[in-house]
């Protein structure tokens, strides 16, 4: 029998948030993983497994749709991922709908079986009321940090890691209006008077009618390097309003689009068509970063396709894209070639290259992968690389030939103390889960920083108010300049919004050094 289909004009769609909710029903398996969930408030996937007697693969998969679908979280604990519905409301609204085992719709009929959870509460222990009660709560909780960044992803916390991070924060805001005040600790040094002058890196070359057009601009790294090598910007596009502010002061007669007018998925690019010699960007390397989730094209911060796009539209002499080498793993092999590589090699030669930003004088191990297409055949046989224009040689080592990479102690201008080298790799995130005012990395970048005598976290807007605050351990303060300058800016590069978002600047940025030698290898070849 056919049915009229019926007329839904007008009629709100207020059950659409569920769509992903009745997908995951659908399917016996993930039916029992939420089962499990919400009787138990947390699993492990190996111990799902066992319960559910399928494979550790085949559960993964499960896994991946369900956090895909923002049904489940899942949060690393040492070795294992521990895996829990995304929010209390919706372990709530599963158990009132139905029974968990099955029996009968309503409360109380489950026992809670995860020893973290209370053994003797019935799953009705997640109301309101009980909650305050529950010494050990399980539930994850969204950030309440306000984003300022449209791909900004809060951090869900438990109310024991949330309560245990506000203590730290507010053991470190009290210390620091101590120090603010004059009532602190006594200053352990004096302002520090940097030794190395980024701009020194690079030379400023005169205009030479070469035009570029930024996309992904952000701080303004790879645009510091191209207009310091005598190319002139025609516009620059940045997602982040606080970023194009940065721009915008450093260079108040450039045409920078931010916020929603500087999306580049949004722009209309034709009428840059045939205007431009070079096109650069570097599209958010969060996706692909391997300090990130490597989700790559499922990330929506992933940016290639709108970059490819814009080539494609504007049909510039030449193009440089940038990003972190992770992009060059076998993992992201077939995107690079279906999604980069394959589309631009149409009408460009691609050189692709590594490169190293202590190899031109900056003081940071920092790797970034380069792509650079031409379209003309002439000026692709004419590219070379940039070669390393410093070297860094630990002390003691016999010097290389070239200028000297200076270390960390040395750039920021802090007293011997017998010990100096690059910094470990800034930490780029913006867009992550958690704002911070930390550089740090990784467990062996802070172990670095220790050596170096220098602390990595509560980076202080300026320099008086580092040396102010003492570090608990005695070790350095760093302060935003300092930051810039381990980055390869200039100290007074003029970095737009609250501490964590001109951190996040500075380590999303290319060291303009190394763009600087870029820019100055695409020159010679276009000229
Ligand atoms: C890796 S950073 C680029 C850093 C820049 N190349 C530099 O050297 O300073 C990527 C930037 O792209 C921006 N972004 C992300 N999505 C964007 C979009 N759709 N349109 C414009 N900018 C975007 C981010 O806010 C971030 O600042």
């Amino acid at each position: 029998m056919h049915l009229p289909s019926p007329d839904l004009d007008g009629l709100p769609d207020g059950l659409a948030p569920l769509a992903p909710l009745g997908e995951a029903l659908a399917d016996g398996t993930r039916r029992r993983v939420l089962t499990i969930l919400v009787r138990d408030g947390r699993a492990y996937p190996s111990v799902m497994a066992r319960e559910l007697g399928v494979s550790r693969t085949a559960l993964s998969h499960h896994l991946n749709e369900l956090r895909s679908n923002g049904l489940v979280v899942s949060t690393r604990e040492g070795r294992r991922q521990r895996q829990e519905l995304s929010s209390l409301e919706l372990r709530r609204a599963l158990h009132d709908l139905v029974s968990v085992d099955g029996s009968t719709a309503g409360h109380g009929q489950l026992q809670a079986q995860d020893p973290l959870t209370r053994a003797e509460s019935p799953i009705g222990s997640i109301s309101p009321a009980d909650e305050p009660h529950d010494p050990r709560p399980v539930l994850l909780v969204p950030s309440r940090i306000a984003s300022t960044h449209p791909h900004h992803e809060p951090r869900a916390l438990t109310a024991e890691q949330r309560a245990a991070f506000r203590q730290i924060a507010r053991l470190s805001r009290s210390t620091k209006a101590a120090a603010l005040a004059g009532t602190g600790a006594r200053p352990l040094h004096e302002v520090n008077q940097p030794a190395l002058r980024p701009v020194d890196l690079m030379p400023e070359t005169p205009r030479r009618g070469l035009q570029a057009l930024s996309l992904f601009s952000g701080g303004g790294g790879l645009d510091l390097g191209f207009h310091r090598a005598g190319f002139a910007h025609v516009a620059s596009f940045e997602l982040l309003q606080d970023a194009a502010a940065t721009l915008q002061k450093a260079h108040p007669d450039w045409q920078v689009f931010g916020g929603a007018a500087g999306d580049v998925g949004e722009v209309d690019w034709r009428s840059w068509r045939d205007q431009v010699d070079v096109l650069h960007g570097g599209p958010p390397c969060q996706p692909f970063s391997v300090a990130g989730r490597q989700r790559g094209q499922l990330d929506p911060r992933d940016g290639w396709p709108a970059f490819v796009r814009a080539v494609r539209a504007v049909r510039p002499l030449a193009f440089v894209a940038e990003n972190v080498p992770a992009l060059t793993s076998r993992k992201f092999a077939a995107y690079v070639e279906q999604v980069i590589t394959g589309p631009l090699s149409r009408d460009y030669t691609i050189t692709r290259m590594l490169l190293r930003s202590e190899d031109f004088g900056v003081p940071q191990t920092r790797r970034r992968v380069v792509w650079v297409g031409f379209r003309r055949r002439r000026q692709a046989a004419r590219y070379t690389p940039p070669s390393p224009t410093h070297a860094w040689t630990p002390p003691g080592e016999p010097p290389s030939g070239l200028p000297r990479t200076m270390g960390v102690r040395e750039a920021l201008g802090l007293p011997d103390i017998g010990f100096d080298c690059l910094s470990p790799t800034i930490r780029s995130t913006l867009t992550g889960p958690r704002h911070t005012t930390s550089i740090l990395n990784s467990t062996a970048a802070q172990r670095v920083f220790e050596r170096l005598q220098v602390w990595p976290n509560g980076v202080a807007p300026d320099r008086e108010r580092a040396r102010a605050f003492v570090a608990a351990n005695g070790h350095f303060r760093l302060a935003v300049p300092d930051v810039a300058l381990l980055q390869g800016f200039p100290e007074d590069w003029p970095f737009q919004g609250a501490t964590y978002m001109q951190l996040g600047q500075i380590g999303n940025a290319v060291p303009p050094p190394m763009a600087y030698a870029v820019a100055q290898s695409m020159a010679a070849a276009l000229t």
